[in-house]
């Protein structure tokens, strides 16, 4: 601590700036955190959540804030899972996995529209795994693992994908589902039993 009260060590917490589509820093595969409870690693993680919720984000992954390390973060409130596909693994509280992996749990895949705050003003419609395994380091070092399924598994499929240089639209395959988030209300009008949930495509969804 200096005369102010503050440790000189540690960078004053900060919003990050968020790389957006055709940085390369997004492009590529990000690097293992070799030691998660150096001071850098959890000023990087404080940082993190506070650009994400500034940002209004559920996820945010390193390479989003131009850092090339396997560090994610993100949330998967209960308001958006739909109530009917709820099985105990759809929801998490603000969440910190480094190092993670994932594989899928079954064959079941799921359609869910996604946003990604790299990639601002756009939605896009995604096929994914329904439900995953994921294994990963938290934010005190420890092996942590765990199921996900509905938007909860959709929001760290997004964010590893982040991890290996992959951005949402390379995972479509139907393109005319990418669509500018100000034209969202037109699926909103014709496919109103999907809104809401897993499929909401509000503000909220950016990952
Ligand atoms: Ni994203």
């Amino acid at each position: 601590m200096d005369a102010s009260g503050t440790n000189p060590h540690i960078a004053p917490m900060a919003i990050l700036k968020i790389a957006r589509m055709g940085h390369p820093v997004l492009g590529r595969v990000a690097e293992p955190v070799t030691d998660p409870g150096a001071p850098e690693i959890k000023a990087l993680i404080r940082d993190m959540i506070v650009t994400m919720h500034d940002a209004g984000g559920a996820g945010l992954a390193a390479p989003q804030v131009h850092v090339p390390l396997r560090v994610v973060v993100y949330h998967a409130p209960a308001e958006r899972t739909d109530d009917e596909e709820r099985d105990g693994h759809e929801t998490a509280a603000l969440t910190v996995l480094i190092n993670p992996e994932i594989e899928p749990l079954g064959d079941e895949m799921s359609s869910g529209w996604e946003g990604c705050l790299s990639i601002p003003g756009l939605r896009g419609e995604v096929e994914r795994p329904a439900h995953i395994r994921y294994r990963a380091l938290n934010i005190n070092g420890e092996m942590v693992e765990g199921e996900a399924s509905g938007f909860h598994a959709r929001v760290i499929q997004h964010e590893c994908d982040h991890l290996d240089g992959i951005l949402y639209p390379q995972r479509m395959t139907d393109m005319s589902k990418l669509i500018f988030e100000s034209e969202v209300r037109h699926i909103v009008e014709a496919d109103e039993d999907d809104v809401g949930g897993e499929n909401e495509v509000g503000e909220e969804a950016a990952e």
